[in-house]
């Protein structure tokens, strides 16, 4: 990261307010300074009145916290720990530290908390307890967690470090293990510099975490040692600061899920962003505003942080999985949720003074530099013709068409695809669907599956059938700047559209070819076929491109316009090598991309090869011929300029 940019906007700004200073004040006056006092009963009280129920103990900090639970639970040597591999270290380290051995559990699919279905498989006759972490604010499944661990007979310890105040059915987190650990470091929800607590379900465990955080002695046994233990105190001081903050910890709760209701404006609709799927009955608490960019965004975290940093914004990527660290790697193997999480998720500022302005400025600044960075394709910086605005608007940038008949169990799997690869360029995109009356679920397929996504628009089509009669109806009916047609059975390699798309900002065609280097279809007799059929066309036509047959490509609306689209589509044959000829005579610039599909990879191709292709040379012979007569009876020169 570059330090030459000044920070507007840390990610954490601790607030200390009047309560605060006044009660520390009071600590110093009255000299009760170190961690005997009023205020750290007070602050345990209080503490487990307002996020309990349960038996608090103030400890110096949340790792400590956490190593003394273990303790308090008789984990020892030997013993194997569940948690979970994406996770801050403080949750695992201490599992170690005691002589036990952590067990890194691979992360949820659409929440990067715990997986909790993995489980079974980390269980040994050595595994005493899970350390469930609430990650980032968002509550994990800890009732299934904590129904396995019951089953199991396994004690469970949740890490709250990061979801003071978070629920489950209305009960907070912290209260479903048999004990809760809190951190009360300088960016936490709640603060006293630094600190900690243990929040056991029994008195007992309480009493025990209070003996391992004395040295082992008993409050009324002084200097007699019945365990080894720490010293884990927190300060009077830093307890009169905890109950100033407590006092107010309803409205900071508020105000930061406020926060995060604006940040949402921004990306709960952005499809470049992921959505958690979490179930209704979990209120997730804002410790650090945390979105995650979808795998399809092709956007680099990284660079989009350092890019926010430029615009004074800092941020913080999400943890490394403990296995990729060297720490850890020895306790667990790399999952996939893990790695994706912990490389495409951020945290952004957020702490209770900054102003819904801020904010706002904050949320833009993200979208903005995500698409930014969308579109710079092979180094080059693109002009950013897509409106920087996120909401959703009448404008269309991008037209899909794909033309149908009988595509069922391809047509909408493609789709899917595309609106992952479209929204990585706009969100302003549709998908049109142009069937030729298909006989299977082609049509109802798509319809059940996008049923909301307004974007997806379905036409059966009733006049005179056929591929390029559909494909000119679609042309009607997009309202794009920017047009995409393709095969509905993936013949076309839906995973170049967005590239395409990107490069049509450059050239008047990009379409996509068999032939150019990296491209290629199965070396059997369709390819060689089609390469004499093509070679055909090239020296016929005199077209500068290699496939003339791909009819897969993008053009701007308003040149695809231009050419003669009568006598393009609504001709009997292949429209794609009238289109660039049509193209050529108009001098357009054609960028021929390779589609890298070896082979028609799931559409089984309806009609006879052999057939189309000497269909094709007739119709080809025929186009030509008419080329020639009319060029006889036409003035137009830059005819003669091309042949
Ligand atoms: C999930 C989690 N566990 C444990 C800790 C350790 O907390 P402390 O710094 O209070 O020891 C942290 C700190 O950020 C954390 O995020």
């Amino acid at each position: 990261m570059n330090s030459l940019h000044p920070i507007h906007y840390p990610v954490a700004n601790p607030s200390i307010g009047d309560r605060e200073k006044e009660y520390l004040q009071d600590c110093i006056k009255s000299n009760w300074i170190s961690s005997s006092g009023k205020y750290i009963v007070q602050f345990e009280k209080l503490f487990s009145k307002k996020l309990g129920p349960g038996h608090c103990v103030a400890v110096s900090n949340c790792t400590v916290a956490i190593e003394l639970a273990l303790r308090a639970l008789g984990i020892t040597l030997g013993d194997e720990v569940i948690v979970p591999n994406l996770t801050f270290a403080g949750s695992a380290a201490p599992i170690q530290r005691i002589g036990a051995i952590p067990v890194l559990a691979p992360t949820a699919k659409n929440n990067w908390n715990i997986d909790v279905n993995s489980l079974k498989n980390l269980l040994s006759p050595k595994t005493k307890a899970i350390v469930a972490v609430h990650l980032y604010g968002v509550p994990c499944d800890i009732k299934p967690l904590v129904a396995f661990a019951k089953e199991n007979n396994l004690r469970v310890i949740e890490d709250c470090a990061e979801a003071l105040g978070a629920k489950i059915e209305g009960n907070y987190t912290g209260t479903f293990g048999d004990i809760a650990c809190y951190s009360f470091f300088g960016n936490k929800i709640l603060t006293t510099g630094e600190g900690g607590m243990c929040m056991a379900k029994t008195l007992e465990l309480a009493e025990m975490i209070k003996l391992y955080k004395d040295h082992g002695m008993m409050p009324k046994e002084r200097y007699w040692h019945r365990v080894i233990g720490y010293n884990g105190r927190m300060t009077n001081m830093q307890a009169a600061v905890g109950v100033g903050q407590l006092e107010s910890i309803e409205n900071v709760i508020k105000r930061r899920n406020e926060i995060h209701e604006i940040y949402q404006e921004y990306f709960s609709k952005n499809e470049r962003f992921l959505n958690l799927e979490l179930d209704d009955t979990y209120t997730c608490v804002t410790w650090l505003e945390s979105p995650v960019l979808q795998r399809e965004s092709q956007l680099d975290r990284n660079q989009l942080q350092e890019d926010l940093r430029r615009d004074g914004i800092d941020t913080r990527p999400f943890f490394y999985p403990l296995s990729s660290t060297p720490a850890f790697n020895r306790f667990g193997d790399n999952d996939p949720n893990s790695d994706y999480f912990g490389s495409h998720g951020f945290n952004l500022p957020t702490y209770t003074t900054l102003t819904n302005e801020d904010i706002r400025f904050i949320g833009a600044a993200v979208c903005k530099n995500a698409e930014k960075q969308n579109l710079q394709v092979n180094g080059m910086t693109l002009p950013p013709v897509y409106p920087s605005n996120n909401q959703a608007s009448e404008k269309i940038d991008i037209s899909v068409i794909l033309p149908t008949y009988n595509e069922e169990n391809n047509c909408a799997r493609l789709i899917t695809i595309l609106r992952k690869q479209m929204i990585s360029i706009s969100q302003n995109y549709e998908i049109l669907v142009m069937d030729d009356q298909s006989t299977d679920r082609t049509v109802s397929e798509i319809e059940e599956k996008f049923v909301s996504d307004s974007r997806i628009k379905v036409f059966v089509r009733s006049g005179e059938k056929g591929l390029a009669l559909s494909i000119y109806d679609g042309i009607a009916k997009a309202k794009g700047n920017y047009l995409l047609i393709m095969d509905s059975d993936f013949n076309h390699d839906p995973s170049v559209t967005s590239k395409m798309v990107q490069f049509a900002l450059h050239y008047d065609i990009v379409s996509g070819s068999r032939f150019t280097t990296g491209g290629g279809m199965d070396s059997s007799f369709r390819w060689w076929g089609s390469l004499i059929f093509n070679t055909w066309l090239r020296i016929l036509l005199i077209l500068p491109t290699q496939d003339n047959l791909a009819g897969f490509f993008c053009i701007k609306r308003e040149k695809l316009e231009s050419l003669d689209l009568d006598a393009i589509f609504r001709n009997y044959g292949d429209y794609f090598f009238r289109c660039l000829y049509h193209a050529k005579k108009k001098r357009y610039s054609i960028l021929e991309i390779p589609i890298y599909y070896n082979e028609r990879t799931y559409g089984i191709s309806k009609t006879n090869f052999v057939k189309t292709l000497l269909l094709y040379v007739k119709e080809s012979l025929k186009f030509r011929f008419q080329t020639l007569l009319n060029r006889q009876q036409t003035t137009d020169n830059r005819l003669s300029l091309v042949f």
